[in-house]
Order: C-alpha cells, then sequence, then structure tokens
C-alpha cells in the first residue's frame, strides 16, 4: 500500500518537510487589534518512512505557531527534536516502527519512539511538548518553536511515562500530571510548582494496566481515570497489546486533593464508557453542607447494533479506525455521600477537542467550545468538520463548518486583551481547504461562532491535521509562567 493510499499520509495530512517562519501572508477580513498571544498547535508529522504499517499517532511531533500582536501576524513551524528522532537524522532513516508494528525489544527505554507530537502547553517559561502513550516532555521555545530539552524533572521522576495530557494551573503556575504503565501501581500523579519544585508525587495504585487519556482538576482536587477499556488481559499476557472493552466493569474516578496522598484517593463508580477529553471540572456545593466534584467531557457513544444491543467488541475497533462519535456528558461526585451521578449534556451535536476558556480551568466555567466531528468516509480517516460552542447553562449549541471539504484543528480560547466575562474573546484554529488546497488560520468570536470567522488568514504552506493546540496571551508569555 503506497502512501496515497492512506488517508492519514494523504490530502491534509500529508507530511511537509519544511519548516519556515514568515509574516508574509494573505488576509481576508481584519486581524482583531485586541488579541495578542501565540497560537500553537501539536501534530504528527513524519521525517522517515519507516517499514510497516502507518498510523495516525506515529508521525514525529511538527508544531506549528501563529502569533498575534495588535493586528500583525507570524507563522512558524518546527520539529520537536526528541531524541528518537535525533537518533533518526544522525542514521539518516528511521529507527522505529510505529504502533501496528512490533515495538523494539533493544529498546526497553523507548520501546515505541515517543514522538512527542500529542498535546502543547506553555510553562514555566516553556512551551512543554507532550506525547500520549506517555514519555519525556520536550521544553521548546515560545520564541522560535526550538527544541531546549527535556523537562528538566526531578530525579526522582527519571524516565516516567508523563501522559499528553498534564494540566497547567494559569492561576497558581503549577504543572500537574499522570504518568501510566504497564507495571505496578500502574498509575502516579503529580504536581509541579511554578519554580519546577516537585511538590507532589503519589502512587496510584490500579487493578492492572490501563489507558487513560486525560484527567481533570478543580481548585483543590484532581479526578484521575480508570476506564474498562484496556488491553485483552490473555493477548496481553502473550506480550500482544490487543485492546478490549469490559462492560460489565464500571468507569472509576480517583478523587484526590491536589496535594493529597495515595491513601486520600476515594474512587467513584460510574457507567463504563471511554473517553479521550475531559472540557473542565470544578466544586459545588451539594445543598447538604457537602462538596460535589462536577466533570465535563466527551466521551465516545457506545456502539449498538440495530436492536440497541451494546456491541462491545465495536468499541476499540471505533478507537482503531479513528472513528469519531462523541457525547457531551456531565459526572457529580458527591464527596459527603460517595455517589456519582452522571448525565447526558448534549448527544445530538458529536463533538470532541473541548476548550474552555483556560484561566478557568477548575473553576465553574459555562461554555465549552469543542471541534465538531463528523462521521468517516473510509478506515482511519478521521474527521474534524467545524466549530460548536455550547453553552452549558441554557444546554444549547451552536455550530458552525463550511461543508465536506475543510478540516479544523482545536480551536483554544483566546481572551481578548483586558478580557473581563468568560467568553469575551477569540477561537483561532487552522482549518485544511481542500477545494482551494490551503491551509488557512481561522480566528472568530467566541461569543458567536455562527457568525463564521471574523478573519481568515492563508499560509504559504500546508500544516498538516493534527491534534491538540493551545493558546498562550501576550500576558503570561510576558510574565513566563
Ligand atoms: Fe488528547
Amino acid at each position: 500500500m503506497g502512501s496515497n493510499d492512506i488517508p492519514t499520509l494523504s490530502g491534509g495530512f500529508a507530511p511537509i518537510t519544511d519548516e519556515i517562519v514568515t509574516d508574509d501572508l494573505v488576509i481576508e477580513g481584519e486581524v482583531p487589534h485586541d488579541l495578542s498571544g501565540l497560537y500553537v498547535r501539536n501534530g504528527p508529522n513524519r521525517r522517515f518512512e519507516a517499514p510497516g504499517r502507518y498510523h495516525w499517532f506515529d508521525g514525529d511531533g511538527m508544531l506549528h505557531a501563529v502569533r498575534f500582536d495588535r493586528g500583525r501576524v507570524q507563522y512558524r513551524n518546527r520539529w520537536v527534536m526528541t531524541d528518537g528522532l535525533t537518533d533518526e537524522l544522525a542514521a539518516g532513516q528511521a529507527l522505529w516502527q510505529g504502533i501496528k508494528d512490533p515495538p523494539r525489544r533493544d529498546r526497553p527505554d523507548q520501546p515505541v519512539k515517543n514522538t512527542s507530537n500529542t498535546d502543547i502547553k506553555f510553562w514555566n517559561g516553556d512551551l512543554v511538548s507532550m506525547w500520549y502513550l506517555g514519555g519525556a516532555v520536550y521544553r521548546c521555545s515560545p520564541d522560535d518553536l526550538s527544541t531546549r530539552g527535556q523537562l528538566a524533572l526531578d530525579p526522582r521522576l527519571k524516565g516516567l511515562p508523563i501522559s499528553a495530557h498534564s494540566k497547567v494551573d494559569e492561576q497558581t503556575g503549577e504543572f500537574l500530571f499522570f504518568a501510566y504503565g504497564k507495571e505496578p501501581p500502574y498509575m502516579q500523579y503529580g504536581v509541579l510548582g511554578r519554580l519546577g519544585e516537585l511538590k507532589t508525587f503519589i502512587d496510584v495504585p490500579l487493578p492492572g494496566p490501563r489507558l487513560p487519556h486525560d484527567m481533570a482538576v478543580t481548585t483543590n482536587y484532581t479526578v484521575l481515570h480508570d476506564l474498562p477499556l484496556f488491553y485483552d488481559m490473555d493477548a496481553f499476557a502473550a506480550g500482544r497489546h490487543k485492546l478490549k472493552f469490559y462492560p460489565e466493569l464500571p468507569s472509576r474516578f480517583g478523587v484526590v486533593p491536589r496535594h493529597g496522598s495515595t491513601a486520600q484517593i476515594r474512587w467513584f463508580e460510574a457507567s463504563p464508557t471511554y473517553m479521550y477529553h475531559v472540557s473542565n471540572a470544578w466544586e459545588e456545593d451539594d445543598g447538604r453542607g457537602g462538596v460535589e466534584i462536577v466533570m465535563t467531557g466527551t466521551p465516545f457513544r457506545l456502539p449498538r447494533d440495530a436492536r440497541g444491543a451494546l456491541e462491545p467488541a465495536r468499541l476499540p475497533q471505533m478507537l482503531a479506525q479513528l472513528e469519531t462519535d462523541h457525547v457531551f456528558m456531565e459526572w457529580r461526585f458527591n464527596l459527603r455521600t460517595g455517589q456519582t451521578r452522571e448525565r447526558l449534556l448534549d448527544d445530538i451535536s458529536n463533538t470532541e477537542f473541548p476548550a474552555i476558556n483556560s484561566w478557568l480551568m477548575g473553576r465553574k466555567t459555562r461554555y465549552s467550545w469543542n471541534v465538531l466531528m463528523g462521521r468517516s468516509n473510509a478506515a482511519e480517516d478521521p474527521r474534524f468538520c467545524g466549530l460548536a460552542r455550547h453553552d452549558l447553562l441554557r444546554g444549547t449549541c451552536q455550530t458552525y463548518h463550511e461543508g465536506p471539504n475543510r478540516w479544523w484543528s482545536e480551536a483554544p480560547f483566546a481572551p481578548r486583551d483586558g478580557w473581563q466575562e468568560e467568553d469575551d474573546g477569540y477561537l483561532v484554529n487552522f482549518v485544511w481547504d481542500g477545494d482551494e488546497q490551503k491551509s488557512k488560520v481561522y480566528v472568530f468570536d467566541a461569543k458567536d461562532v455562527s457568525k463564521g470567522p471574523v478573519c481568515r488568514i492563508t499560509l504559504p504552506q500546508r500544516v498538516p491535521n493534527g491534534f491538540h493546540a493551545t493558546w498562550v496571551s501576550g500576558e503570561r508569555l510576558a510574565r513566563g509562567w
């Protein structure tokens, strides 16, 4: 099978070869003059073709950044110079195969290449790039995207497989992370302070190896995920990594004080599900003197047959095939009663990659701006089709798309300079325009996505379709954390 036959190596997904910086951009509409900061998106961009079967998650991480400064715009892109990519550049060829093929047995430190292609945050003066399977975190310069090295962690954390979805609390400057692996205790959780000091690091013992993707953070608590989609344990015992959904097991959510201990973790059970991304979490008074932890997120809609019976074997297939069918859910973990309540917020709009006003992470928020997802037309052909603005107070959802030939990226909320209200700002993202065969930056008014973008900025090169993005305000860049 050639590259052109694989959707995730073709069209808007195909890797690019050049690293450029340019302010020679074609602008339609007006770039807001009250928007200062940096939009950065991570994603896979394979440098060397490897033997074996490519999966979208295999490509080497590349950062694409757009800097906004009082109406001026500059675009730049650069690979994350991971240890794996550095070794491959020295060898002049691929040294690892992808996740569909066997891992390297001669590299127990890195059986699968840490491509650092998944998420990007700003912390302690650096852009920090992370990988979904868990590994070293790379620090990159917010000025020119050059890789500065691995996150200098406390020696106790050396070799720790840190997941992609570490969280930065912008109000305290803390970096909250979890790591997961195939050996007991299977999960660990920690918090680094604003200056890099390790404030908390605890074991989170699980019943076995799990595949958590995200966690949730409130002002005082962290919520860790143990979901019933993990390895087929018979295959696992034989050394194979086949995924299985266990609908007879509950979802479990571990609530722990932010700086708590292993003994303080309280597990809450909920319906079996699998989710990648949390939108937000916060604490509420339960009306009886207790605290309720509220968490929102976008789990998969569980696959059912024509008669409505659950088809558990299809869920891992959906993940493997990059099918996107999601609902928006709320969970409530009552610390007084130990009970969980859960409810659907929206099973009509199919949305994922939720973004909030990140200054308010951990506090009650009303809005979530998600990517509108589409059903795939082929195997491994994920479709990110537009934008959605969920209003959790009203229970409404506003969407915008421009038809089937656009591919959108996660659209972080970018606060207007001097913002006051939660939604006082913009949404910034990349859109691949399949009709014009061009990549563009779209900027939306976050209060009303249905109006369409306030400006479209055409880039001189394609931004391959990718994963997570972040917004770093000019204020945070100047402050350094
Ligand atoms: Fe993710």
